[in-house]
């Protein structure tokens, strides 16, 4: 497989609790089921995304946080199957260990982005759930993602929390990672309330078109559904979390498309001006 087929896709926000390992657990899971080569990477010391795809965390023989500290490790011993028919690479309180490490080490930041550069020739869509907080192990996921969804849950602090993270993807692609993207803002745990409607409204109004017009919904099955170690689809099928999340992965997958379709016509004027 060419290894530009392959977008490396990160679900950041430094505020905790808005839905990005459920977004990265959920839309990786679609992204396989739509039949994509897909791969999920646990970039959080609490491990949340690897248990909720039913994998103890200390029983993983080895996690990302070894791939990070430990060179001679090849990648792939850090690949598991999990249940949604997509591939996992796990963590557990042993990245933060890693974490540590990395501030004590010249460009450790930029590991992460060579691992992913050895796996991109497996996959077509290698999607990373991040730790809340700024720090060692975003700017490795940021150095080391091609776009990014950022999930925002509604309330003031939610939206507050996109314009933080912003001046970081500026930084970063200022530096070491110019061909960063947003792909898109996606709405979380949205219900009919006002306040719901206003934080959609000051998406919008900050980022346009980058608002995914999928909302994801406040949905019972999407907190149940890691419990038993099952995508939302596998857990509640006619669920509206299962709705909602089909619905964003076909929007991130006609956005994709969109990129490649502009990526080709750039390529194409610059032979033709060459
Ligand atoms: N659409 C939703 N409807 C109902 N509950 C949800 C929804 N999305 C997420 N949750 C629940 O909200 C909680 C926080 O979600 P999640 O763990 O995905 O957030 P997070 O951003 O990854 O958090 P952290 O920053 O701590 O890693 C979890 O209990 C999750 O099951
Ligand atoms: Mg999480």
């Amino acid at each position: 497989m060419n290894s530009s087929q392959c977008h490396v896709i990160a679900i950041t926000n430094q505020k905790g609790g808005v839905g990005k390992t459920t977004t990265a657990m959920n839309l990786a899971s679609q992204l396989a089921l739509a039949g994509e080569r897909t791969l999920v990477i646990d970039c959080d010391p609490h491990g949340n995304l690897t248990q909720g795809f039913g994998f103890p965390i200390q029983e993983l023989p080895v996690t990302i946080g070894d791939l990070l500290v430990d060179r001679t490790i090849p990648s792939n011993r850090a690949i598991v199957r999990a249940k949604a028919g997509l591939d996992l690479i796990g963590a557990n309180p042993g990245l933060a260990q890693a974490a540590r490490w990395m501030v004590t080490q010249t460009n450790a930041e930029l590991r992460l982005k060579q691992r992913i550069a050895e796996l991109r020739r497996l996959y077509t869509r290698i999607v990373i759930d991040s730790c809340p907080g700024l720090g060692p192990l975003l700017n490795s996921v940021l150095n080391a993602s091609d776009h990014l969804i950022i999930p925002v849950d509604t309330g003031f602090y939610g939206y507050m929390g996109v314009q933080e993270l912003q001046s970081e993807i500026s930084e970063i692609k200022a530096g070491t990672n110019p061909a960063l993207s947003i792909l898109g803002v996606v709405l979380t745990m949205a219900d009919r309330t006002v306040i719901t409607r206003e934080t959609l409204d000051a998406l919008v109004a900050q980022f346009g078109d980058l608002v995914f017009a999928t909302t994801i919904r406040r949905c019972v099955a999407l907190r149940e559904s890691p419990g038993a170690g099952l995508s939302v689809t596998q857990y509640a099928p006619d669920s509206i979390g299962a709705e909602d999340y089909g619905r964003l992965a076909a929007e991130v997958e006609s956005r994709l498309m969109e990129i490649r379709i502009r990526a080709v016509e750039t390529a194409k004027s610059e032979v033709a001006h060459a």
